[in-house]
């Protein structure tokens, strides 16, 4: 089979004690901390390093300030480990560090590892919803969310300038094995893992001439998560990065919010999920960003008349 998830990702950042306070706000789950470095991780086991210090140990970053460093991909078995590794190392260095996890670079330069998947199943229970015929919540008023917590990091989507784009996805789809899904001439290609059912794990999305992270999802049970979420971190400073809505390709309802490490990341639920029959769509033009966005006219017609 070969990847299944995101294992882990890095980023190097400058000020840890608000990258710290940003990812308890967001709902990761802390697990370690030095003056250094700190590590959170999803409610499924993945994690999230941010490393003041990252030194040689990970590639040089591919743009300026604080960014992601790294994405581990977390494979099924270690014989498919092996196959993956021999084909990332064809024709550059792969490095395995004492945790067994190894070390390698993608074309614009990010890092990327590959390690055994250490799955942890955590227990969800969707919340009841009810429509005209189909009811599914009797004698029950729901209850706020109230603490988001992450499921799991769900896909990554990376900047890579448009020169060489060919190239990029190519180390993803004939060396790790990575499945288009969504080719978007103008604008990247959509991918998933052979061992992910997400319409996407992966988007290398191409522009004119520059590198850098554009998001990490995370998903949440649910619709209510992403709006309580993103109002969470309003209510705690942190600054929205778009409206909320439901992704065209995909179909998740998203929310966005500016990271101090880098990018921004995004509460994502409700993704399609497709297996392999679903087969490769190629969009000559560029489907519109969202089906819906939140639109309001409220604030106009509160204003005061002048
Ligand atoms: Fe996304």
């Amino acid at each position: 089979m070969g990847i299944q998830r995101i294992e882990s990702v890095t980023y190097g950042i400058d000020d840890l004690g608000t990258c710290v306070r940003f990812f308890d706000d967001f709902g990761l789950l802390p697990l370690e901390r030095s003056d250094e470095h700190a590590v959170f991780e999803t409610r499924t086991g993945q994690t999230l390093h941010l490393d003041t210090a990252p030194g040689r140990r990970l590639p040089p970053p591919v743009e300026d300030g604080p960014t992601l460093l790294e994405v581990v991909w977390g494979v099924d078995t270690r014989a498919e480990l092996e196959r993956l590794v021999a084909a990332a190392g064809r024709d550059r260095p792969v490095r395995q560090d004492a945790a067994g996890v190894f070390h390698t670079v993608d074309e614009t330069g990010f890092g990327a590892g590959l390690a055994l998947a250490r799955h942890r199943p955590a227990d969800v229970t969707p919340r009841p919803a009810n429509t005209l015929g189909s009811v599914t919540r009797w004698n029950t008023a729901l209850e706020p969310v109230t603490r988001v917590r992450p499921l799991r990091m769900c896909h990554v989507a990376l900047n890579i300038p448009k020169e060489g784009r060919e190239k990029a996805v190519a180390f993803y789809v004939d060396r790790l094995g990575f499945r288009p899904t969504d080719v978007v001439e103008p604008m990247g290609v959509f991918m998933r893992a052979p061992g992910d059912d997400d319409q996407h794990t992966l988007l290398l999305c191409h522009r004119p001439d520059r590198a850098g992270v554009n998001h990490v999802a995370y998903e949440v049970p649910g619709f209510d998560d992403v709006v309580e979420g993103g109002n969470h971190m309003i209510d705690r400073g942190w600054r929205e990065a778009r409206r909320l809505g439901r992704h065209t390709v995909g179909s998740n309802v998203f929310r966005f919010v500016h990271a101090p490490c880098g990018g921004r990341v995004e509460y994502a639920a409700d993704m399609d999920r497709v297996d392999d029959t679903y087969e490769t769509r190629v969009h000559a033009t560029a489907p519109p960003h969202h089906i819906w966005a939140l639109r309001t006219n409220r604030d106009q017609h509160d204003a005061p008349a002048s």
